[in-house]
């Protein structure tokens, strides 16, 4: 006999004031419980926009977060993309694949098939950034949460639209819950909160690093005259990459997440950005129009002043770590995912604190966590918002860039308000268009 066949006998021969009352209770406790249960281990159904690397391994970290997790439709611009992604993702996720043939999509429009999808509760944008905010809108019009990778925006336009979008989604209840994973990294978390309650004092400024080797280029001289040359369509679709107006350049594309974490140190935005930036090594055609280093320093409230670089070349010294400088010390901090190390000394070089980077490994690492976040925040019915934070981590990027292409000092306030428009309206074969390489004193911030 289970606990509530007993619950409800035994109330049933007491049959008094008081027992009515705790046959009530006890009824209604039952109820929640019950309710609760079933909200845990509601099916939860997940559709894919923009099937490559990450959109493959974010589906595989959503469905080891939790219980109940299916993938049930994906979608592609490139039928080869989507066809070899099904394949892979069927073989990491087993039964959790549920996609049937008529849920797999690819073409212009394929997103808005996802996105509108009766079967997806939330939806995993994982296309270029340039297209987040498009896909973004789609799938809150449709009603559906979100996860979203970084960056969320290229320009000023696509700014304003996600934060649109996050309004709109507010309303309807719905949750977004973005890839800015250190934030969601136990020992990155602990050396920031020892600088929020004030290890190293007041924070006067920071170094901040994003220098890696090269990254990917696909294909090969034949591949590229089949994708329609360099400025071809097919050819920025595929290597991304390279083309601003799709991935925001590589200091929103990749050092976002160093930036990112500056922001959350200080607790703010920054004033202003001002430096230089340009490409030595990657200057061919197929390297499209953005920059492969900048160094700039960026002005925060208070008379504080951040000096970032970042760099993509290949053969150079790599380099990702953030240094805090506050009134009373420093905090070194080098990410590693799910085991970043941090070292907080006084002005006198002494240790004061350090977090040794426990690896945070299997189900609880950061990407994972991301996901487990978000699903529990939709079953408990408390949705997670948090646009405004990685909108404002993607401007800052966008406002070095500016500064750095322009050889203008920007605003964050100048750029929020601004006319910059990199990114389309809808996506169509027309959106893909390549720009000049910026050249300082001639390329204009609007
Ligand atoms: N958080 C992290 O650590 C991390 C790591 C890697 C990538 N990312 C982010 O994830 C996103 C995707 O990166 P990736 O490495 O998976 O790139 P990718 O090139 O492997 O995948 C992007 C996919 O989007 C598809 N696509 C392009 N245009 C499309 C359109 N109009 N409609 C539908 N699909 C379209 C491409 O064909 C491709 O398959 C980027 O925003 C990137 O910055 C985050």
């Amino acid at each position: 006999m289970t606990d509530k066949a007993n619950t409800t006998r035994r109330s049933f021969v007491q049959n008094t004031a008081a027992g009515s009352a705790a046959l009530f209770a006890a009824g209604m406790s039952t109820f929640r419980a019950v309710h609760a249960q079933d909200s845990q281990t509601k099916p939860m159904r997940v559709g894919l926009v923009g099937c490559g690397g990450r959109g493959s391994g974010a589906v595989a970290n959503a469905v080891s977060s939790t219980d109940n997790v299916k993938l049930v439709a994906m979608a592609d611009l490139a039928k080869d993309r989507l066809d070899g992604a099904a394949a892979g993702i069927q073989t990491s996720i087993g039964a959790a694949f549920d996609v049937k043939p008529d849920a797999r999509f690819h073409g212009v429009e394929a997103y808005k098939q996802v996105c509108s999808h009766p079967d997806v509760d939330y939806v995993i944008h994982t296309t270029p950034p340039g297209l987040r905010h498009i896909t973004l809108r789609e799938a809150v019009e449709n009603g559906k949460h979100s996860f979203v990778e970084k960056p969320v925006c290229v320009d000023s336009h696509s700014y304003r639209h996600v934060l649109e979008s996050g309004e709109m989604a507010k309303a309807k209840g719905l949750a977004i819950v973005t890839g800015t994973q250190y934030r969601r990294e136990n020992s990155y978390k602990a050396a920031i909160e020892q600088i929020h309650n004030g290890l190293i004092g007041e924070l006067v400024g920071a170094y901040a690093y994003y220098c890696t080797g090269s990254l990917w280029l696909r294909g090969q001289q034949a591949d590229w005259e089949k994708w329609g040359g360099f400025d071809g369509m097919e050819y920025q679709m595929r290597n991304w990459l390279y083309f601003a107006w799709l991935s925001g350049d590589h200091i929103a594309e990749q050092a976002i997440h160093n930036i990112d974490a500056i922001n959350w140190g200080f607790d703010s935005n920054p004033i202003s950005a001002y430096g230089s930036g340009g490409r030595i090594s990657r200057n061919q055609p197929q390297y499209g129009d953005i920059y492969d280093h900048f160094s700039l320093d960026y002005d925060y409230p208070g008379g504080a002043r951040v000096s970032f670089k970042c760099r993509q070349i290949a053969g150079a010294a790599a380099r990702v770590t953030n240094r805090f400088i506050g009134t009373k010390g420093t905090m070194d901090i080098r990410p590693n995912p799910g085991r970043s190390a941090s070292v907080a000394k006084n002005h006198k070089g002494e240790r004061i604190w350090n977090h040794n980077g426990r690896p945070q490994s299997g189900n609880n690492q950061p990407y994972v966590e991301e996901h487990r976040a978000l699903i529990e925040s939709i079953r408990n019915g408390t949705p997670i918002m948090e646009i405004q934070g990685v909108a404002d981590s993607s401007l800052t990027c966008i406002i070095g860039r500016e500064a750095a292409y322009s050889g203008q000092e920007i605003t964050f306030e100048q750029a929020q308000k601004g006319m910059l428009k990199l990114s389309p309206d809808d996506i169509t074969a027309d959106s893909y268009k390549v720009r000049p390489v910026p050249v300082p004193g001639e390329y204009k911030f609007s």
